[in-house]
């Protein structure tokens, strides 16, 4: 019988503890679930990376870590974590919300929206927008999300090309891999979408060099982590025109300062970390069933590889 520690911040304990129940017992898992059991009792935890257990050490019978996040940037590296670490993938919930949200931001920019909702001098333009298949979109990360997304944006008609750093295939989609892939991934994306995992690899990843290749008046998402986009480069290529405008949904530092530019800069919209959230219903049915697998002397599902960083 797994003793299950639940290990986000309290306030969630409310959300989850039914769902967490209820997911366990559908897959016929006999258990114990509370916030504070006794670490050496513990053989799984449910984690959210801002919690305030840090030292795995404590834990001496751990299995399996069960992160509540897709991003595990924040614990990937925590040295006293020795056993496997899943992330969270669910197709339902977390995956769901993140296809709404590009798909949304990238018909905004695609549509030119904003011209027609803000038009104070009542100006007539009839200029139609092109079809999507004009209006080709890359995908910086090409994962769970990112190819969620690349077949929502495919299926409505956008040039797709997905790129990842390793070579990936998904029908109707282009796909490119690795540095080699990027400068055409770049070149022809007049929407770019990052949906990367902040690494050592990624960190500063669109930088003034690879902003410069993107197409003149290219729009950028960035709903993946803040460190991907080098913020001064960024402001340099927005102040200048060459991008036309950035949503940005993550920054490096959360909440966004007040004083930030991108606050007040007029090619830039802010959303608050809301591109998507884990859904605790859906979230603990993934949760119960890699606990089921790994109870079962089976792999976890979405195991973070932790020399990767994700
Ligand atoms: N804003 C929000 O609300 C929100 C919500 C959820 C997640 N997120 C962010 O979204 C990120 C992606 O989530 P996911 O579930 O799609 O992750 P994932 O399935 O692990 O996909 C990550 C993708 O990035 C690629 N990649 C990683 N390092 C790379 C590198 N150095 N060069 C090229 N490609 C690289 C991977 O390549 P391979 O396929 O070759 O491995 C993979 O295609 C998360 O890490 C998180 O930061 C944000």
């Amino acid at each position: 019988m797994p003793n299950i520690l639940f290990a986000a911040r309290s306030e969630k304990w409310d959300d989850y503890e039914r769902p967490l129940r209820d997911a366990l017992a559908a897959e016929g898992l006999d258990h114990t679930l509370g916030t504070d059991l006794p670490p050496e009792t513990v053989d799984y935890i449910v984690y959210a990376p801002n919690a305030s257990v840090q030292d795995f050490t404590l834990f001496t019978r751990l299995k399996a870590v069960l992160n509540l996040w897709a991003g595990v940037e924040q614990v990937v590296g925590n040295p006293t974590l020795k056993v496997p670490l899943a992330r969270m993938v669910d197709d339902e919930g977390l995956t769901q919300g993140m296809v709404e949200w590009v798909t949304g931001h990238v018909l905004r920019h695609h549509l030119g929206m904003d011209a027609h909702i803000v038009n104070p001098d009542r100006i007539w333009d009839t200029t139609p927008p092109p079809l999507s298949k004009d209006r080709p979109v890359t995908i910086l990360g090409f994962g769970a999300l990112g190819q969620a997304c690349a077949a929502q944006l495919a299926a409505l008609g956008f040039p797709v090309t997905g790129w990842s750093r390793t070579p990936k295939d998904l029908d109707g989609v282009l796909t490119s891999h690795g540095e080699d892939g990027l400068d055409a991934a770049l070149s022809s994306a007049q929407i770019l979408v990052l949906l990367l995992p902040d690494t050592p690899a990624t960190t500063d990843l669109l930088n003034a060099e690879r902003l410069a290749r993107l197409p003149q008046g290219a729009v950028i998402l960035n709903p993946g982590r803040g460190p991907l986009i080098d913020d001064d480069a960024l402001l340099a290529a927005l102040d200048e025109g060459r991008i036309a405008h950035a949503t940005l949904d993550v920054f490096r530092t959360e909440p966004l300062p007040q004083d930030h530019p991108f606050w007040a800069h007029p090619r830039v919209t802010v959303t608050p970390h809301i591109a998507s959230t884990t859904r605790p219903d859906s979230a603990a049915r993934v949760i119960a069933r890699n606990i089921a697998r790994s109870e079962s002397g089976a792999p976890l599902l979405h195991e973070v590889d932790r020399s990767a960083g994700y």
